[in-house]
């Protein structure tokens, strides 16, 4: 297997996943779950949109609930650049390659891009944000978890290994990567830019759509107390898979699901990637397990149900993967 070397000296500087926007049916309802069970801070709310933000972030938002008709869909990607003079070096990075880009103005934020990938996964380039104080200190005010800050997204891809190589270019390293043992084929890759394993993973089905994003909190007493909270509202059944532990990154989570179907998994803040000699790790696909370290596998549902991207069109991968589901397992065990 040959795991696309990161490009040392991209065309611009990516440094990190950054933010989500969602729309949804009901704001009062969202921007509560958001609140409440996760303790995000309510930044502004403005022209029928919501920005929110975790309390340990300094930056205005990572999180905006647009309120829309129809159904609830992923309206974009969100990627920091380093700084303002990234902007028209990435422009010129899709325009060179035929692919969407657009300067757009964007409220509390500086210059940003609009713009596609190859698989048409909606990007939202952001160079600068306002600020606002970090909360982490306001112990009084936080509410649930309380999420601490953006981590990541997993996105579903028909090719992943084509969708690696992209992002690579952009200078995005692989952490670890799942692999089919009887094909040879990487089914899963962990892509990152920032100082952890994971700013963008991908995984091989029908795509693109959104799987996850997932926000840090600093200890797992603050997932339990999130899921609590989750109970007492209503939302109980939303909690979908664990509290458990992934055996890749040994790392507690629990995924939720808000009031239209979003996914988000809370988990503590991962592992250290900085050194270069860092090989990427191999895990195998074919056991089930290498996404959790003990416990039963996720209900077929989490696999299959997905936030699909505004406006984008799916494919479906060459081949189709048969996860271990749970209710698989139980069959195969009764
Ligand atoms: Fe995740």
């Amino acid at each position: 297997v040959t795991i696309p070397p990161a490009n040392r000296r991209p065309d611009f500087d990516i440094t990190r996943a950054s933010h989500v926007a969602l729309a949804v049916r009901d704001l009062a309802a969202s921007v509560d779950f958001y609140t409440q069970v996760l303790g995000l801070v309510l930044s502004d709310r403005e022209g029928g949109t919501a920005y929110l933000r975790g309390v340990e972030e300094v930056c205005h938002h990572s999180l905006t609930l647009t309120e829309a008709a129809g159904a609830p869909a992923c309206l974009r990607t969100g990627l920091r650049l380093a700084d303002e003079d990234e902007v028209d070096r990435a422009a010129a990075f899709f325009r060179a390659r035929g692919l969407p880009v657009e300067e757009v103005r964007l409220p509390f934020c500086g210059r940003a891009l609009h713009a596609s990938d190859p698989d048409g996964t909606p990007l939202e380039l952001v160079a600068r944000m306002e600020t606002r104080p970090r909360a982490y200190g306001d112990v009084a005010s936080h509410r649930g978890a309380p999420a601490l800050r953006f981590d990541h997204f997993q996105i579903l891809v028909p090719d992943p290994e084509a969708t690696a190589r992209f992002y690579a270019e952009l200078g995005f390293r692989t952490s670890d990567y799942i692999q089919d043992d009887a094909s040879g084929e990487v089914i899963g890759f962990f892509m990152f830019r920032k100082d952890n394993p994971h700013d963008l993973v991908f995984f091989r089905r029908p795509g693109p759509v959104l799987h996850h994003f997932g926000y840090f909190v600093s200890e797992p007493s603050h997932i339990f107390r999130a899921c609590d909270i989750a109970g007492q509202m209503g939302f109980g059944e939303g909690v979908e898979r664990g509290p458990g532990r992934h055996g890749l990154g040994h790392s507690l989570f629990v995924y939720l699901r808000d009031p239209d179907g979003h996914r988000v998994e809370l988990l503590p803040p991962a592992v250290q990637m900085i050194d270069r000699e860092e090989e990427p790790v191999r895990w195998s696909a074919s056991n089930g397990f290498s996404s959790i370290a003990w416990g039963l596998p996720a209900q077929r549902r989490w696999f299959e149900e997905v936030t699909p991207y505004q406006g984008v069109g799916t494919r479906a991968p060459a081949k189709a993967g048969s996860p271990m589901t749970l209710e698989r397992y139980l069959q195969e065990r009764a």
